[in-house]
């Protein structure tokens, strides 16, 4: 039975379960429907309790029956039923109360969590509204501004919060179940009347509702740029505001029928699912445990070194670091604690918080004194000499069944385990720059990587806010791989007849965060100046090469950090503003390379950056290099600000159709040569009318 009837005395006890997270299946809304009518028909049950098998309430509606035609009883009908009963009807919310899960829970009289509760209406994030009644309800609970802020941002609240804003009537101590049963027990006994939130007003007096939506619609647009679903939402509080419950109801549902099938939707229900399915690995299963990791230490106190130090200590794990000069630590250390200071003032952490995260960070007494790391993360200088020399005193000096990770962004991994005894301990943990903020972690695995090392590192990333997505060994790995022929063609563009400005507006406008000349600005020129020159030794003499940005270097413009790089910044400013000295060394660079400056069209820039970066997706997939087209999507949504509401470079070539593709990818192959050529990959599937994400 999904939805299993019980009895303790006069309170009916209503089961959910719908392993694994209790989903709003057709079974679970027609079994709520069923128990709710038995235990209202029972003249010896006095109250209902509503619960969760396992440790989740309702993680909200099947998000997999969505796109597919609804199947009756709706939701509505279900909770319509729960809120009408005369007898009082208490929710029981162990773990999460999502979405559909919440809004059950508002449907009923009264709710009751534990200290893990957490609840929240997420619709926002996968593209539609919440649905079943709670963008009427939540506000006639908690009035409207925190319910704005809930609905508008997706996020979840924890148990004291919910408990302070009045989700939760009570936190159950120790047996949730039993305190239900008596909560519902003293209602009863009581006479306690019931709340039925649908019959009650959305408390208004002295709010400026108006301006309330005005505000969160400004805010929405700034931070989901181009997502539609937030600002469906406002639209749906409003008429929560100035219509009766139902019509506003009808309306809502009106919505989320317009949504659901919608691109955005489509788009972030697979991003959601490509996320779920980057955790899993073929050949690692549940068996494989991973190791414990209760202390770490950082090689090198650098910008990136510090960073990946500041990743532990926010995650509560002491962790030491190792610099070669008692300076370079100092400078290390001061930078870390700048940083945190820069999060107090902005009001991200407390005080406090810096203090104790500070307090984890400790200074490294050198290699003899880490024999006991559960972890090394090696982020010294990107140099391979450097690399083995360290990877060779950590093999003697560290402990059997210490990880030894090193942070390098390009270098061969095998290499570098090559330079131990051990390296099925050696892993790639690739940060990206800012390491403490930016979500992606790389988890490159060597030929010779143990499955326990990579399953060990999976947790890891979990425990440190991180997402990992799991990939194997090339030059550059997947993200930054994947990402450098965009970086490519833009420079291109630019010498063919474009500016920066032009090519980064027409990249923001797709729904990227930044255009990559605004990028390689925060990242510094000098630093792109090194890549470059790392790589002159392989690059094919024939090969094409912009070397307008090598022009900038030698002038000194690094960047934003030198107030001048492909833009100019006032002192303190970060906005990048079109410089006419740009423009002439933009002009001088095509002049010195023969090239006749044409007027280029948004159109071809869009085309040029995104099709040069999936054709080389495709090229690191049929290397299987990356496990899936959905991983190197997730690794541009959390490392390089790809719109989630695209789903991803590779996903984004399916919605464009992989035939039109390829078709432009072979046009640039004859017009622009070698660097090209078209994937295998990408040539198959479009001939065979395939996709790479398989949706
Ligand atoms: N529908 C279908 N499957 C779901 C699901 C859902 N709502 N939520 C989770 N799952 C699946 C996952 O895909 C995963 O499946 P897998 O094992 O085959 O990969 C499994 O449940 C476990 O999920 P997680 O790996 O994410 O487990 P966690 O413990 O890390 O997280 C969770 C659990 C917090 C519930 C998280 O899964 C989550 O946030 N789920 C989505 C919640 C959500 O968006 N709810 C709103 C749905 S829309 C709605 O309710 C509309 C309504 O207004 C009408």
């Amino acid at each position: 039975m999904t939805v299993a009837y019980g009895q303790q005395g006069a309170i009916a006890i209503l089961t959910i379960d719908n392993p694994p997270v209790n989903a709003l299946s057709v079974a679970v809304r027609q079994g709520l429907i069923d128990g709710v009518k038995r235990a209202i028909g029972d003249s010896a049950i006095a109250g209902i309790v509503i619960i969760g098998q396992g440790k989740t309430f309702i993680a909200g509606a099947d998000i997999r029956e969505f796109g597919k035609p609804p199947q009756a009883p709706r939701l509505t009908v279900a909770i319509a039923e729960i809120e009408a009963s005369a007898k009082p009807v208490v929710a029981a919310i162990e773990g999460v109360a999502l979405g559909g899960g919440l809004e059950v829970a508002l449907g009923c009289h009264f709710r009751i969590g534990t200290k893990r509760t957490q609840v929240g209406l997420p619709e926002v994030k996968i593209g539609i509204v919440p649905g079943a009644g709670g963008i009427e309800r939540l506000p006639r609970l908690i009035g409207l501004e925190p319910a704005l802020k809930m609905m508008v941002s997706g996020d979840p609240v924890r148990a004291d919060k919910a408990l302070a804003l009045g989700i939760l009537d009570a936190i159950a101590e120790d047996d949730l179940l039993a305190e239900a049963v008596a909560f519902a027990g003293r209602l009863v006994a009581e006479k306690t009347p019931i709340r039925r939130l649908g019959q009650s007003l959305i408390a208004l007096e002295g709010v400026d509702w108006r301006g309330l939506l005005t505000t969160s619609r400004a805010g929405a647009a700034k931070t989901n740029r181009g997502q539609i679903s937030p600002q469906r939402v406002i639209d749906c509080v409003e008429n929560a505001l100035t219509m009766p419950f139902d019509q506003a109801l009808g309306e809502t549902i009106r919505t989320i029928n317009e949504l659901i099938p919608s691109e955005q939707a489509k788009a972030l229900r697979y991003a959601f699912f490509a996320e779920r399915e980057a955790g899993k690995i073929p050949d690692i299963d549940s068996t494989i445990k991973p190791r414990p990791v209760r202390n770490a230490v950082v090689i090198g106190a650098g910008t990136m070194g510090g960073g990946i130090a500041m990743c532990f200590a926010d995650a509560g794990i002491p962790v030491r670091i190792l610099e070669s000069s008692t300076e370079a630590l100092d400078k290390g250390l001061a930078r870390v604690e700048q940083n945190y200071h820069d999060m107090v003032q902005k009001g991200r952490i407390r005080a406090e918080d810096k203090t104790k995260r500070m307090g984890l960070i400790t200074r490294a007494a050198g290699y003899d004194a880490i024999g006991d790391a559960d972890i090394v993360i090696e982020a010294a200088f990107e140099e391979m000499a450097i690399k083995k020399e360290i990877f060779a005193r950590l093999d003697k000096v560290c402990k059997a069944d210490a990880i030894l990770a090193t942070n390098t962004s390009t270098l061969d991994v095998d290499e570098i385990a090559g330079a131990t005894t051990r390296p099925e301990s050696v892993v790639g943990l690739h940060f990206f720059s800012p390491a403490n903020v930016m979500r992606l972690l790389e988890i490159v695995r060597g030929a010779q990587t143990s499955k326990e090392i990579v399953a060990t590192s999976q947790a890891l990333a979990k425990t440190i806010g991180k997402g990992g997505v799991v990939c194997g060994v090339c030059h550059g790995f997947v993200a930054n791989r994947s990402r450098g022929p965009l970086t490519r063609e833009a420079s291109f563009l630019v010498d063919e007849g474009a500016l920066p400005q032009q090519v980064d507006k027409v990249l923001y406008d797709f729904g990227m965060a930044m255009g990559p000349f605004a990028v390689g600005d925060v990242a510094g020129i000098d630093v792109g100046w090194r890549v470059r020159r790392s790589l002159d030794a392989t690059r094919p003499k024939d090969q094409r090469y912009s070397p307008t940005a090598d022009r900038l270097y030698e002038l000194g413009r690094y960047g934003q950090k030198t107030g001048k790089g492909w833009y100019r910044y006032e002192t303190g400013s970060r906005v990048p503003l079109p410089d006419p000295e740009v423009e002439a060394v933009i002009l001088q660079s095509s002049k010195d390379q023969a090239i006749t400056r044409r007027a280029i069209s948004d159109e071809e820039i869009l085309a040029r950056c995104l099709y040069a970066a999936i054709n080389e997706g495709a090229k690191i997939l049929d290397k299987k290099i990356a496990l899936r087209a959905s991983d190197i999507d997730i690794m541009w949504l959390y490392g390089f600000a790809f719109p989630r509401w695209r789903g991803g470079p590779m996903y984004y070539a399916d919605t464009i159709g992989l035939a039109k593709v390829y078709e432009t990818v072979c046009g640039f192959h004859r017009e622009h040569g070698a660097l090209w050529t078209p994937s295998p990959l990408l040539q198959r599937l479009a001939e065979s009318g395939k996709n790479f994400t398989g949706t």
